[in-house]
């Protein structure tokens, strides 16, 4: 193992948590990354050593710090996300919290209101448009697949006058691989559209963000990065800023309120008028120190040594007789992640990840089983549910070979 990857990996003291008794042989990273040490510690810092408020609202020493440090945290995450400035990123809670965000606040209109969204869109994406076109504001429209990506050829069918905005999942968190992000901002730029990258499973492994490829806005999730829960952010580029609605409103998002024949408010603008209401200030210290440190590890030595383990994954899940692997080789190397579905009759993905975590002396393997919140992948497929592996810097090759040996033993088994 490279190095800075074994530096990295004394980051996570949950790997050497007992869990009743066993010794946790961890999957699961597309869910959630296991957190790192130095992020809760710049969280806890901020939480005890200052405590204070930021937001520009007070002008004691306390808060100008507290300000400082979640502006400090605002330059790292535009870096991560490739963003032109700090200006452009706005704090969220994870990528559901900013999905939601951008859909109702989108300046969708009579005549541009559809939304074409790729078919690997998670719930978190997919419900907010759905939720508006279940409301008469939107029309959606999803890109059918090819093999197990979206088919990029029939983009530019779906795309027209009306389209205002592409939905693309830049890394799936259910079929793993990426996306040619660069090519469908392109695409729907040409058709007078805007594009959202969604980076959630992306973001972790790849570093920079999809600013950089031409999205129009992205949004990634802290937690899947080792970064405290309910942080992350959204990037929009400055233009489509200017045109968004914040739907939420409230504290540090008006310059002021006046009573002139009726109450009126005099919203900022930019950014910061997105982020209602006192702020994560402590998560985001943490977020910034998860990302500072994982670029010190090299986001090119995290790609090599992931892409490494779902490579060699494919190879030995490919040679287990009674269960397929989704995807090719070099299209899963692109990724973090791989699916596999059970060939034999009987056999329940749901109990074998139960008897994972606990049939295996002094071991719990920790995998995850069924749609993955994915259900626009599954609808569009015919995938009905999978068994998922997913790595990140602490997961070795042993790890598939255990989770392999286990599989043989169950399918011989039932
Ligand atoms: C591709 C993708 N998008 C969005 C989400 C939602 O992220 P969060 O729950 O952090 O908002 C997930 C979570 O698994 C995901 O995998």
């Amino acid at each position: 193992m490279n190095k800075a990857i074994a530096a990295l990996n004394r980051e996570f003291p949950a790997l050497r948590t007992r869990f009743c008794g066993r010794r946790l042989v961890y999957l699961d990273s597309a869910c959630t990354v296991l957190k790192m040490r130095c992020a809760a510690d710049a969280q806890r810092e901020s939480l005890l050593r200052l405590g204070g408020c930021g937001g520009r609202r007070s002008f004691y020493s306390l808060s100008s710090e507290m300000e400082e440090a979640f502006e400090a945290a605002r330059r790292t995450v535009a870096w991560l996300m490739g963003a032109g400035s700090p200006d452009e990123v706005i704090f969220t809670g994870g990528v559901t919290d900013a999905a939601n965000l951008l859909a109702n606040s989108f300046p969708f209109t009579k005549d541009r209101n559809e939304v074409v969204l790729s078919p690997l869109e998670h719930n978190a994406v997919f419900l907010p448009f759905e939720r508006l076109a279940a409301a008469g504001r939107v029309k959606l429209k999803v890109l059918p697949l090819k093999g197990l990506t979206p088919d990029l050829d029939a983009l530019p069918r779906l795309l027209g006058r009306r389209t205002a905005l592409v939905c693309l999942n830049h890394a799936s968190n259910i079929f793993g691989g990426r996306q040619e992000l660069r090519r469908a901002a392109a695409l729907a730029r040409a058709a007078g559209a805007y594009l959202f990258s969604d980076d959630a499973q992306f973001s972790p492994t790849h570093g920079s963000g999809a600013a950089a490829e031409g999205a129009d806005a992205c949004a990634f999730s802290g937690h899947k990065l080792g970064a405290p829960y309910c942080t992350g952010a959204l990037y929009v580029r400055r233009e489509l800023l200017a045109k968004l609605r914040p739907w939420r409103v409230g504290g540090g998002t008006v310059e002021g309120v006046t009573l002139a024949g009726g109450y009126k408010a005099k919203y900022i603008g930019g950014n910061r008028g997105f982020e209602a209401g006192v702020q994560n200030y402590a998560g985001a210290a943490g977020l910034a120190a998860a990302i500072g440190r994982l670029e010190r590890a090299g986001f090119g030595n995290i790609r090599a040594h992931v892409s490494g383990l779902v490579l060699d994954a494919h190879e030995r899940l490919s040679s287990v007789k009674g269960v397929r692997v989704l995807g090719g080789k070099a299209a899963l190397a692109e990724g973090s992640l791989l699916s596999i579905v059970p060939e034999k009759r009987g056999f329940s993905s749901r109990d074998f990840a139960l008897f994972l975590d606990s049939s295996v002396k002094g071991l719990s393997i920790a995998v995850r089983s069924g749609r993955h919140c994915a259900d626009l992948a599954c609808l569009s497929s015919g995938v009905k549910e999978t068994l998922r592996l997913s790595y990140f810097t602490y997961n070795t090759a042993d790890d598939t070979e255990l989770f392999a040996r286990v599989l043989e033993r169950y399918l011989r088994m039932i």
